[in-house]
């Protein structure tokens, strides 16, 4: 059977990418921003995983205001690096798993989840900088991602969006989901967006480190009172970008302390103020079998 072996989770900032694509990232802005990825990266070729199921969310690129699903997986068998307005990122397309997507999708769906089918979607700085955060720049004569990744879309841009609550349980869901997959895939979740960040309006620019830190304990040690965090405490303490967080309760939500088995063991985590507008924030959890 597949098993989610851990989670990994990080903000996202168009910045980053554009860090890496001009090849700034030793430019002393943004120097101590990659440095905390480097136990990452290092971990993610020593335990590459099958297939990467990751959580992000959409700005308006692949669904306009016209269609907004809640939760959207997608079941291709690849997705195109999207142009935010500047061009697509030159980074490698990203390879899917469409049966085990489809298996999760009927899986899940079963179990009372209302998802949209995606078979067509092209994946912005949302699902782009967190891969190039944790895998690095692919080198040119081998121009692809590590591993195959699943893209979850989940509506975080317009109200209403999901609570914390629902990502988590839906997390337990995608657990089962994948434990019933009848090949034997190492699976990593990964929860992305956030930190505290507010990008418009008189608060914009608003940093809340002491929330965020208390956030990510309370997430490592009590998910399931996480979940219980009102949207207005994000949008309060957090900023209006602050609730891209509620998509780190989903891959919480996988791991195997919520289904009984032990708790997770955080390997490493990391937080840096600024990255253009944002608080960043990275952990990744071992999960116990
Ligand atoms: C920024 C952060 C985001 O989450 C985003 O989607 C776009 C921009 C920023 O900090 O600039
Ligand atoms: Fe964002």
């Amino acid at each position: 059977m597949a098993k989610i072996t851990a989670s990994v989770f990080t903000s996202h900032v168009p910045a980053i990418g554009a860090a890496m694509d001009l090849g700034k990232t030793q430019e002393p802005y943004w120097q101590p921003l990659f440095k905390g990825y480097e136990y990452s990266r290092q971990w993610m070729k020593d335990n590459k995983p099958d297939v990467v199921f990751l959580v992000f969310n959409d700005h308006a690129t692949a669904f306009s205001l016209e269609i907004i699903p809640t939760f959207a997986i997608g079941t291709a068998a690849q997705y195109q690096p999207a142009d935010e307005g500047w061009g697509p990122r030159p980074v490698p397309v990203v390879k899917g798993h469409p049966q085990l997507a489809s298996h999760i999708a009927q899986s899940v769906i079963q179990q009372d989840f209302d998802l949209t089918i995606v078979n067509k979607m092209d994946v912005d700085h949302g699902l782009t900088v967190p891969l190039s955060l944790v895998c690095g720049s692919p080198p040119k004569e081998h121009f692809e991602w590590p591993c195959p990744v699943i893209p979850f879309a989940v509506n975080v841009v317009q109200y209403p969006v999901p609570s914390g609550r629902r990502c988590l349980e839906l997390g337990k869901a995608i657990r089962r989901a994948v434990e019933s997959f009848d090949e034997p895939l190492n699976v990593h979740i990964w929860g992305t967006g956030g930190m505290s960040h507010q990008l418009q309006g008189p608060r914009a620019g608003l940093i809340n480190r002491a929330w965020d830190n208390a956030w990510m304990d309370k997430l490592i040690a009590d998910p399931e009172a996480t979940a219980d965090i009102p949207h207005i405490e994000y949008v309060r303490e957090a900023g209006s970008e602050g609730i891209e967080l509620v998509m780190w309760l989903i891959a919480r939500g996988a791991m195997a302390d919520l289904a009984g088995g032990a708790k997770p063991t955080p390997l490493h985590r990391f937080y840096h103020v600024p990255a253009s507008n944002t608080a960043v924030g990275h952990l990744i959890l071992n999960n116990q079998p």
